[in-house]
């Protein structure tokens, strides 16, 4: 039996404890067709079950009296020295949970010294970014587009702005069906009247999202769609303007293009992650996002280590989906990875509490993290091996 917790209110975000109390408490923040947008995944949510559940089922070897008092989480994967071995992975339409969230996840990042990636379908633009968080590293990933001048232009833009490194998914090309969230709308666009009515019962997340101004548009797109197009209504249509035949081509022509480090996300298995070293990716990410994609899919840290087993000197091997914890960075980092990514835990955070709640959720992976090296006796993130897994 599991047991019921008593989890603090929503205004009360600075003093959670875990992951899962800021999601219960984003839960309460929010009107139920955001709260299910950002929680739910495809179908049955099998695969997003599995993300969690597969890293409980990894157990660790006690190393008791290691002499370890303060272990150290910095990590320098390239010329940027990372203070955790975190980064925020892109979520899109982030305006739905709080006003200018893209902002506040980048600027959390930036204060905690880890990169911050954007959607290509975010709220605020890559430029808005780039001066709210001048000093942070950033990512872009990239939804290719059938008109390949807009993905073009998107490049540019992302390259003049400072985003460093590139991240082209390949697991959404058509999106998944995440049927609690489809089931809040009557057609694209228009939520059943029980959705609207429960906006209203939200007056914290009317205050610190809607107003003055409404729902935002999509900050990126919006010279190539119409600026009129809100979130909600820009949806549908965005979707029908990726690229629906993407293929291993188009990456090559897409790593041609951009100068800067290249990463493919959305990898389970060795295979694709020899196509992405093969068309010359620095990196790849394991990814099923967040089991909002196929439903049955792999968990995650199952796929990882024969991934990891590819990966070519100076290669990347990130991971996300289902990082709640410091411990299944620990046992992500064990199995292989050079870094894990955040998705839910900082837009939970944010939901609650602007930038100092991204913050929160970050410092409460990071302490957790940081306690079980204490406990394992691991001084530093390089000398977390596979020794530590039973
Ligand atoms: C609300 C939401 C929106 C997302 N939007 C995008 C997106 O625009 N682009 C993308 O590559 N991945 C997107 N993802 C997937 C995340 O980048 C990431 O893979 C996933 O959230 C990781 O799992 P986790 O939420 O369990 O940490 C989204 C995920 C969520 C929860």
């Amino acid at each position: 039996m599991t047991m019921k917790r008593r989890y603090l209110h929503a205004h009360q975000w600075p003093y959670a404890v875990s992951t899962l109390e800021l999601g219960a408490m984003a839960q309460a923040r929010l009107p139920a067709f955001a709260w299910e947008y950002i929680a739910a995944g495809a179908e049955e949510e099998s695969t997003l079950r599995a993300n969690q559940a597969a890293f409980q089922a990894i157990r660790l070897n006690a190393q008791p009296l290691g002499g370890v008092a303060e272990p150290a989480l910095a990590i320098q994967p390239h010329e940027h020295r990372w203070h955790l071995p975190l980064a925020i992975s892109p979520t899109g339409y982030n305006g739905l949970l709080r006003k200018n969230a893209d902002i506040l996840l980048a600027q959390a990042a930036a204060q905690n010294h880890i990169p911050f990636t954007l959607s290509t379908v975010s709220c605020n633009s890559l430029e808005e970014v780039a001066d709210a968080a001048p000093d942070g590293e950033r990512w872009f990933q990239l939804y290719p587009f059938a008109d390949e001048n807009i993905t073009h232009d998107l490049l540019r833009r992302a390259a003049t702005c400072g985003f460093e490194t590139l991240l082209v998914t390949i697991d959404a090309v058509t999106l998944g069906h995440r049927e609690w969230y489809q089931r809040a709308f009557k057609k694209p666009g228009k939520l059943f009247l029980r959705h609207i009515l429960d906006t209203g019962m939200h007056p914290r997340w009317m205050y610190q999202t809607l107003w003055p101004s409404g729902l935002p548009g999509l900050g990126n797109l919006a010279k190539y769609i119409g600026a009129d197009q809100t979130i909600l209504g820009a949806l549908e249509f965005t979707d029908s303007c990726f690229l629906k035949t993407l293929a291993w081509d188009h990456l090559a022509g897409i790593r041609k293009r951009w100068d800067g480090r290249l990463y493919v996300k959305g990898v389970l298995t060795a295979e694709t992650a020899m196509r992405a070293w093969g068309i010359g990716a620095d990196g790849v990410i394991v990814s099923n996002h967040g089991g909002r994609q196929i439903d049955g899919v792999p968990a995650t840290i199952e796929a990882l280590p024969k991934i990891a087993a590819t990966r070519p000197s100076g290669g990347d091997v990130l991971l996300d989906s289902g990082i709640r914890r410091g411990s299944d960075v620990l046992k992500a980092i064990a199995l292989g990875a050079t870094a894990v990514m955040l998705g839910r835990p900082t837009l939970y955070g944010v939901t609650v509490g602007g930038s100092d709640g991204a913050a929160r959720a970050l410092q409460i992976i990071a302490g957790q993290l940081k306690d079980l090296m204490a406990q394992l006796g691991i001084a530093r993130i390089a000398d977390i091996t596979p020794a530590v897994l039973r």
